[in-house]
């Protein structure tokens, strides 16, 4: 085992030992519980996080498959239904099929419908010689419709990726989804973008990469890549059919604005992460892949524009002390706008969304500071939430296991031993009464 691995068995091992004395300690409180947990580790079906279809794509602050397991193995019962108004990649409907529960997905971004279509794919069969063969020979073109296209891509490549685009556009059943996304990885590599980098960005390092790119056989490494990527997907996709997804009704709803939009049916629980305080643009992150698919440039910047935190939202009554209590410790302006438009449009999702709620909710959000104030983001929802009937039974906290990875021993500024640990929290919400 390297030492990277061991050293952070060692940590979690450490974590769960105070958690469960943390945990105990907290039952007599008579607050919520705070109950340490380390999801991945809770969940013996799926031995890792990247297990199947879970990561067939990176998508910004996506779920891990063990939260929503563990919430459906520990509080969903048969026939209830799963809703997630900020679905991101769609993990929630991805895991719910595994253990049988109908949902709905709704996301601004329309990156959901491919990555969810992929992922919960049954069939995984397709001869790849001959898959190729027919992008080589294929007579279709596609250029994406985006007035930026050159920046990003070298003029020496638009050929080649404009036939393997116009080909994958032009198919109309199953393949289509087993060639998308190795397609749209293979695409991202052929670009100036820095895939290192959540954003949309293109760096020294990109531009390197591209220049080295264009001395090799770059057409070969572009076929065998994609040859590559699809039979990775392939295996992925006979993984996650290991975990026997039942057949289940599902809905989702894509490209739309959770605030201005209604349920129309009753559902059992929302699991959910709702956008990010710091900065994600996760449409900025992912506009390339949206060209491609097909999406043209006033439909994206549409879509940004609707963006959570930095879209104007109208200002609710916030029921949350702490709200107003942290607000005070803001000083610049800009970033006084930031939180106020932050939380009115995640509280007011919430408020209105779970009136549609019969059972519980489980909000997840990942830790964020305002300069260097810590927001409790977790207690300023829950706060507000018990105005709308619901109780605030527990709060579990998360490691976050790529900052413990990389977190050096010693802390350079203090020189001391360091133990500062990033935690996410999941909120569990019950309906009173
Ligand atoms: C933290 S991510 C969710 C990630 C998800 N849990 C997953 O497993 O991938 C938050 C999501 O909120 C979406 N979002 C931001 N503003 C929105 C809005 N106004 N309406 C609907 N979705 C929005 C983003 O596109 C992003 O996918």
């Amino acid at each position: 085992m390297d030492e990277g691995k061991k050293r952070y068995r060692q940590l979690s091992l450490n974590f769960e030992e105070e958690g469960r004395k943390e945990g105990a300690s907290k039952i007599f409180t008579g607050s919520p519980q705070k109950i340490p947990i380390l999801f991945r580790s809770t969940i013996p079906e799926i031995p890792t996080t990247t297990y199947g279809t879970f990561s067939i794509y990176k998508y910004p602050a996506k779920f891990i498959p063990q939260i929503i397991a563990y919430i459906l193995k520990g509080y969903a019962n048969p026939g209830m239904k799963v809703f997630d108004p900020f679905a991101g990649y769609g993990t929630v409907g991805v895991v719910s099929r595994v253990y049988g529960y109908d949902y709905e997905l709704w996301d601004l971004n329309p990156i959901i419908n491919v990555i969810h279509d992929t992922a919960t794919m049954r069939k995984a069969e397709i001869n790849i010689t001959k898959l190729m063969q027919n992008i080589k020979n294929s007579k279709e073109e596609f250029a994406p419709k985006w007035s930026n296209l050159e920046y990003w891509f070298p003029e020496e490549f638009l050929p080649i990726l404009s036939k393997a685009w116009g080909f994958a556009h032009s198919l109309n059943d199953e393949s289509k989804y087993l060639l998308l996304v190795p397609l749209l990885k293979v695409t991202k590599y052929f670009s100036y973008s820095d895939e290192k980098v959540h954003k949309l960005y293109r760096s020294k390092f990109s531009r390197k990469k591209i220049e080295e790119l264009l001395k090799t056989d770059w057409k070969s490494k572009f076929y065998t890549m994609l040859s590559n990527e699809i039979r990775t997907l392939l295996r992925k996709i006979r993984e996650y059919n290991h975990l026997n997804p039942k057949p289940v009704e599902y809905r989702i709803k894509s490209g739309i604005d959770t605030l201005e939009t209604k349920l129309e049916n009753e559902v059992n629980m929302i699991i959910t992460s709702p956008p990010y305080l710091q900065a994600q643009e996760y449409i900025r992150s992912t506009k390339l892949e949206l060209f491609w698919l097909g999406y043209d440039e006033q439909y994206i910047r549409q879509l940004s524009k609707k963006e959570i935190p930095y879209r104007p939202v109208s200002k609710i009554k916030i029921f949350s002390q702490k709200y107003y209590e942290f607000r005070e410790k803001i000083n610049e302006n800009h970033l006084k706008d930031l939180y106020d438009k932050y939380f009115n449009a995640i509280l007011k999702a919430f408020s209105t969304l779970c009136e549609g709620v019969k059972d519980y909710m489980f909000i997840f959000v990942g830790p964020a500071k305002i300069r260097t104030t810590p927001i409790p983001i977790d207690e300023i929802v829950a706060e507000h939430l018990k105005e709308f009937g619901w109780t605030h039974e527990a709060t579990f906290i998360d490691k976050i296991v790529s900052h413990i990875m990389f977190e050096s021993e010693i802390n350079p500024a203090s020189g001391e031993k360091d133990s500062r640990m990033k935690t996410e929290h999941l909120i569990f919400l019950r309906k009173s009464g």
